[in-house]
């Protein structure tokens, strides 16, 4: 497997990495994980954008030009051989001596690999999935897509030791999003998400979803969400890069509306594949 490090393509083997790099002490980087089909990166520069504004929040300094991403992006996808790839990006703040406060002259380590995509499951078009909640007590910084993922990652454990796909977080009795996902719930036939705050990730996948509702008069509606109207709902949905838009149709064990998947999410998914085939022409 070839990967990118700092400016060189090379074997994962001689990929090395410092133990000073401030992304492996204190999980102090930014990441990005963009789908790619048929060698096409979809979304690219909304994911660069999304990147550079992780960046900004931190106070890391980009290393690159906008173009220069584009091009190393390509470059990745180029060497890597599956046609549908997830391409994740890394960029911390450097090497250097151990301290909390900024370094004042480390260079920022970039990190590219390129891994096959997972392929969705069948059952996950004609069944949904399963999801379960759990309080949402990860920081207040969640809209920085950073490395520091440990409240995910015990959120998300939760859901793998009872064999779901995902879990459904909760704050102070309002829906935020999930470990790795966004969501939305559908009632009577309109959508509705939480609005983007500091409490969850601007989600590419989920300005795609709004982007079709919007373009095909599907209802929709981005307002706080409580978890009695997310227990309530007729269908939930949960979208990310590699996801897609998926419906969970079992949340904590019960059925949600039918226990299959819905109508609206059917149309959805629809749209969905046909936008992908439109942007990436194949
Ligand atoms: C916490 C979290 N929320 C939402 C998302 C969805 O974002 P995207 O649709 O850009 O993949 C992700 C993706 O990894 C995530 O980790």
């Amino acid at each position: 497997m070839i990967v990118h490090l700092n400016g060189e393509f090379l074997p994962i083997e001689e990929a090395k990495i410092s133990p000073l790099d401030r992304g492996f002490i204190f999980g102090d980087g930014v990441y990005e994980v963009i789908p790619v089909y048929s060698k096409k990166p979809f979304r690219m520069m909304e994911h660069l954008q999304r990147m550079q504004r992780s960046m900004d929040k931190i106070g890391l300094q980009n290393p690159h030009s906008i173009e220069r991403w584009e091009a190393l992006c390509n470059e990745m996808i180029e060497r890597s051989p599956d046609p549908d790839q997830g391409l994740y990006i890394q960029v911390t703040r450097g090497v250097a001596p151990r301290d909390h406060a900024f370094p004042k002259d480390a260079k920022p380590t970039v990190f590219m690999m390129s891994n096959p995509m997972r392929k969705a499951p069948v059952e996950w078009h004609t069944e949904g999935a399963a999801a379960i909640t759990a309080r949402d007590d990860r920081w207040y910084n969640n809209d920085i897509k950073s490395t520091a993922l440990l409240g995910n990652v015990l959120a998300r454990q939760k859901s793998a030791e009872v064999g779901a796909v995902e879990t459904i977080l909760i704050r102070d009795g309002m829906l935020t999003e999930a470990s790795s996902s966004n969501v939305l719930i559908v009632k009577d036939g309109t959508i509705f998400s939480p609005p983007k705050s500091n409490l969850l990730l601007p989600g590419t996948t989920f300005d795609v979803t709004i982007e079709l509702a919007q373009k095909h008069g599907m209802p929709h509606q981005l307002r706080p969400i409580t978890e009695a109207e997310l227990r309530g709902a007729d269908e939930i949905w949960v979208t990310s890069a590699t996801k897609e838009v998926l419906a969970i149709t079992t949340l904590d064990g019960k059925p949600v509306g039918t226990g299959k998947p819905g109508a609206v999410w059917k149309q959805m998914h629809a749209h969905y594949q046909v936008f992908k085939r439109e942007v990436t022409g194949c």
